[in-house]
């Protein structure tokens, strides 16, 4: 990696962290609705469906983790692999981003297939879901991921029966690559004392609540209909058995004395769920519903403002300009 590459990363002029992955259902434009139900008082915080990290960087650049214990936690090996680099080889990851970034000006969509054919599947594969042991592999995998998501098709992650990534390169004239200021700032959120990074499916994050975290849950949405099923965030989906399993573990969450909120879409499998099972009522779980703007979806009518659940435990401060209290159902 030389200087020059190097100097192709433009910082950002703000020093909030962002996401740093596109991500199906990030929830960048829900953060406004989110901020009026995170909790005056919690102990830890806990995220089992972290994706592109919204709302941890949300709540770090807000303070409220300030001496707080964070567990983040996704099942997809590729997404937490990438955060273990940024936090452990943010220097690492930022050269070889740079590399592809400069690459990718010259060669744009042919060096794309390039690096997602002949280096991103293969390292993939010869590593396994654990990753690479070592700091350099590991910081140019992630870096691999990062350049992919930033130029695919539409941010999305998508698997092929195979395991192999597979999304098509997308059309953008000159797409944000490399965000060093951006790394940097999200490096040093994962890297405070008592964030920890899990790889695993969320029964046994959510297992480990305890009366006074705050847990924030945001699974693959039931569709709203039959053909807007988008379950291909892991090879293997998240299907309606998967959405009775958390809401059996997010009603076990508030017996047991957790701040739980959870987002999801406004499918009828998510009204009768919640909305209709008397022991997710009697646990104190409320549905609330609130104005949402998909950022990632194929078609771009898929892309308006669409109704979705927020359902939690806790009582939300009012809406800006809303003169009664928060409106459930
Ligand atoms: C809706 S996305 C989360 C988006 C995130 N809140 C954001 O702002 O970007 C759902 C996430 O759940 C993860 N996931 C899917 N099935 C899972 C499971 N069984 N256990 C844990 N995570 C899972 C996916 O890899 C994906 O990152």
């Amino acid at each position: 990696m030389t200087a020059s590459r190097a100097r192709a990363c433009v910082p950002a002029a703000d020093a909030v962290a962002r996401p740093i992955l596109k991500w199906a259902g990030g929830k960048r434009q829900l953060l406004p609705e989110l901020r009026r139900f995170y909790p005056a008082r919690f102990d830890r915080y806990i995220e089992p469906f972290l994706g592109s990290a919204a709302v941890f960087l949300d709540l770090h650049n807000l303070g409220l983790l300030r001496g707080r214990r964070a567990m983040l936690a996704d099942s997809n090996a590729d997404i937490i692999g990438c955060y273990r680099a940024v936090r452990d080889a943010a220097a690492e990851l930022v050269a070889a981003l740079a590399a592809l970034e400069v690459s990718h000006r010259r060669r744009g969509t042919a060096f794309y297939y390039e690096v997602r054919d002949r280096r991103f599947n293969p390292a993939r594969r010869a590593h396994g879901p654990d990753g690479p042991g070592d700091r350099r592999s590991a910081a140019a995998l992630a870096a691999m991921l990062v350049y992919l998501n930033r130029t695919g098709y539409n941010g999305l992650y998508r698997l092929n029966a195979r395991g192999d990534f597979n999304v098509p390169a997308g059309r953008y004239a000159a797409p944000r690559i490399c965000d060093e200021a951006n790394i940097r700032l999200v490096s040093a959120a994962l890297h405070r004392r008592g964030v920890s990074l899990v790889l695993g499916g969320f029964e046994g994050v959510l297992a480990r609540g305890r009366p006074g975290d705050f847990v924030y849950i945001d699974p693959p949405y039931a569709p709203v209909s039959p053909t807007s099923r988008f379950t291909a965030y892991t090879a293997g989906g998240f299907g309606a058995d998967d959405q009775v399993r958390l809401r059996d573990a997010v009603v076990d969450l508030a017996v047991r004395g957790c701040q739980v909120l959870l987002s999801n879409s406004t499918a009828p499998e998510i009204r009768r769920l919640y909305v209709e099972h008397a022991p997710a009522r009697a646990a104190g779980l409320w549905a609330f519903e609130v104005l949402a703007r998909r950022a990632i979806n194929s078609r771009a009518a898929g892309r308006g403002p669409v109704m979705e659940y927020l359902i939690t435990n806790v009582t939300p401060r009012p809406a800006p300009g809303a003169r009664g209290p928060a409106e459930t159902v």
